[in-house]
């Protein structure tokens, strides 16, 4: 099929039904969404700075009906916005959305991500998400993002896992062969509907036939009949990002990448080798062995850097600052730390997505941690002090028991730490 007529097919597609159906007056509230389009997210990500989105220009390539620059917007407050998209419709839904939300700040126009210079602008941070894979030539798509993303600019982006989605993309040439793909959907979803009931329970696609989300017409349209799609392994994004000159930064959903998740007992002639593997065939390796791990293969990308940034020296904690991620304050966090002080009882963050549990704070850390709530970053050397005051502790020790509880939250980015070194 020609390039011209893929990308036709793909734009009727959602002009019909702009993507994602979320009614207008709908607010944010997924953390998850909110974390991964955090621009001070990605940059603490890449660089361990704190870097707050004020006044950064974003990018939100392919659109759609608005939902996710509103995720950006609310995520992001006091950057502006450009969102793009090839679907007309979408992008009146979008401007409708962000007229009954009152944000001014941001415009929409239609163009295409494979090439963006028409936008007349370069970006800070590009969120693309859900789209790539439906591109006649992904490659170009993040060359088109790259061409106005700004030196130091971050991209987040996705592309179907290949291994996660094989049943989906089964029953997509299954379609084909019936030549329903071509349909229009008042046709497509009813055919697509008897055939799954139909099918016998044993059947590798009918086993995921379930929940009621994936088989509403929109549930469909996104999956089973979804044009164009298609689906990439760990190894083809690297050579992606190679061939279009950008860096792999991290996996959005980095927690659930690791090891630790996806192995529950030591294996050591495993670890032994495992210890060899690239960054890339480590992570080729997890979705090899979990196939089912996750739906997207979503990560953070930008120009190549000589060098990573190293993780923090002992004296950096020394010298630094900490404060919870902006998230966490949005999420009136501290409410939660005022009434464990109050019942004398832990804090629970249940389902943050920087971490790949939950986590439990205990009521004594509790006491000197709500500090981190503040409207500027603490000392490390003053929540030390406070844990002395309530503790029979000697400094080295109170400083010493801080430092450890503050870098596991850091890893897990509950808390952000501000180095004057860097
Ligand atoms: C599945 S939707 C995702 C929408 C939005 N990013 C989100 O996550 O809610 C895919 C969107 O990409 C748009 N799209 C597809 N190919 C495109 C291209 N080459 N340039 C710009 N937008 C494109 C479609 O029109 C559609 O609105």
């Amino acid at each position: 099929m020609p390039e011209q007529s893929a990308s036709k097919l793909v734009q009727a597609q959602f002009d019909e039904f702009p993507y994602p159906n979320v009614p207008i007056e709908q607010t944010v509230t997924d953390t998850f969404a909110l974390f991964a389009n955090s621009y001070t997210t990605a940059c603490y990500v890449r660089e361990r700075k704190v870097v707050k989105p004020e006044g950064k220009v974003m990018l939100n390539a392919g659109c759609g009906s608005g939902w996710e620059t509103l995720v950006l917007a609310t995520a992001n407050p006091g950057a502006s916005f450009v969102g793009v998209d090839i679907s007309p419709k979408s992008l009146e839904m979008a401007r409708q959305r962000f007229e009954f939300h009152q944000i001014a700040d941001v415009r929409f126009e239609v163009a295409d991500i494979t090439d963006l210079r028409a936008v007349g602008e370069q970006f800070d941070f590009i969120a693309c998400n859900d789209v790539l894979y439906l591109l006649e030539d992904p490659v170009a798509g993040l060359k088109g993002m790259r061409q106005v993303l700004k030196p130091e600019g971050i991209i987040r982006t996705n592309v179907h896992s290949l291994y996660q989605r094989q049943f989906i993309f089964n029953m997509q040439d299954a379609m084909e062969l019936l030549g329903v793909m071509d349909e229009p959907a008042a046709k497509a979803v009813p055919i697509l509907r008897e055939l799954m009931d139909a099918l016998h329970e044993g059947s590798f696609v009918k086993s995921h036939w379930k929940g009621d989300a994936i088989k509403t017409t929109n549930g469909i349209l996104a999956n089973f009949l979804l044009r164009s799609d298609k689906g990439f392994t760990v190894p083809q994004v690297f050579e992606m990002l190679r061939q279009a000159g950008l860096e792999f930064i991290s996996m959005v959903n980095w927690q659930q990448w690791k090891l630790e998740r996806v192995l529950t007992k030591p294996v050591p002639y495993t670890l032994r080798h495992l210890k060899k593997l690239s960054q890339e065939e480590l992570l080729h390796f997890i979705e090899l062995i979990f196939p089912n791990l996750t739906r997207l293969i979503d990560f953070w990308c930008g120009h190549p850097r000589p060098s990573p940034a190293p993780p923090f020296t002992p004296e950096e904690w020394r010298e630094g600052s900490v404060q919870a991620h902006p998230l966490l304050l949005r999420l009136n966090a501290r409410v939660a730390f005022e009434n464990a002080i109050r019942d004398n009882g832990p804090v629970n963050i249940n389902g943050w997505p920087g971490s790949e549990g939950n986590i439990v704070i205990d009521p004594f850390s509790v006491r000197w941690l709500i500090d981190i709530f503040g409207e500027e970053p603490v000392p490390v050397q003053a929540l030390a002090a406070k844990a002395l005051d309530l503790m029979d502790w000697t400094p080295e020790e109170a400083f010493n028991q801080v430092v450890a509880n503050l870098k596991f939250l850091e890893e897990r980015l509950v808390v952000l730490l501000h180095s004057p070194l860097r």
